[in-house]
């Protein structure tokens, strides 16, 4: 187990995986939440992955903090998209260190498809320091991935309906919950929950 376990598994397949996350395209991840996210300021992509995201928002204007803290998966980012609208960091929930000593509050933070890799524990202790990061008006979107594990990887079954009461003790209030949506990316059974919630200006 790597010394952050959430991330067990992404090193080796890193490869692979730039291919296929950046495959999916941003549109077609984010399309059905877009409209409820800011148009403008900063974005916070937390376990940013190959930075298919951070490239999407760059486009859109937006500067973009990328935290990532598998190495192998950073690399990849920096190469396919530098943009100098992306700044990359290694840092890891729950405790987000590095982010935190930045002292910015961000008007998207995005959480796709790696808060199933915290355990319940972990949860608890990240949302608070996720919440906090978000700006007066901002918004804080989840993908959470359900259904079989993939060989070697430390996932957890997280319900949308957990996420929200989490997310709404620190002053977030629910505008969007798309329940078990099927998508591009899925293996047999997987199934995403797509939350959005946003913060009062
Ligand atoms: C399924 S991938 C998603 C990547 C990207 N968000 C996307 O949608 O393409 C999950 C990512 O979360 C990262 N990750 C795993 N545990 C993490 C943690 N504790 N803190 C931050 N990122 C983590 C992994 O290294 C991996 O890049």
């Amino acid at each position: 187990m790597p010394a952050i376990p959430g991330t067990a598994g992404y090193a080796a397949e890193a490869d692979e995986l730039a291919v296929r996350y950046e495959s999916y395209g941003f549109e077609g991840t984010h399309g059905p939440i877009l409209a409820h996210l800011p148009e403008t300021g900063s974005v916070l992509d937390i376990g940013a992955g190959t930075g298919r995201d951070a490239a999407g928002f760059a486009a859109r204007g937006h500067e973009v903090l990328a935290v990532e803290p598998t190495a192998e998966m950073r690399a990849h980012g920096q190469r396919l998209h530098p943009d100098p609208r992306i700044t990359w960091l290694d840092d890891s929930l729950p405790h987000l260190e590095r982010v935190l000593a930045r002292k910015q509050r961000f008007a998207i933070v995005m959480l796709t498809a790696v808060w199933m890799h915290l355990d319940a524990e972990e949860r608890r202790i990240a949302m608070p320091h996720v919440a906090g990061l978000v700006a007066p008006g901002g918004a804080l979107a989840f993908s959470l991935r359900h259904g079989p594990v993939p060989p070697g990887r430390r996932m957890f079954d997280v319900s949308a309906e957990e996420t929200s009461r989490l997310a709404a003790e620190y002053g977030l209030q629910e505008v969007v919950r798309l329940e078990n949506r099927s998508g591009q990316q899925q293996g047999a059974g997987v199934t995403w929950s797509r939350l959005v919630m946003r913060a009062s200006e």
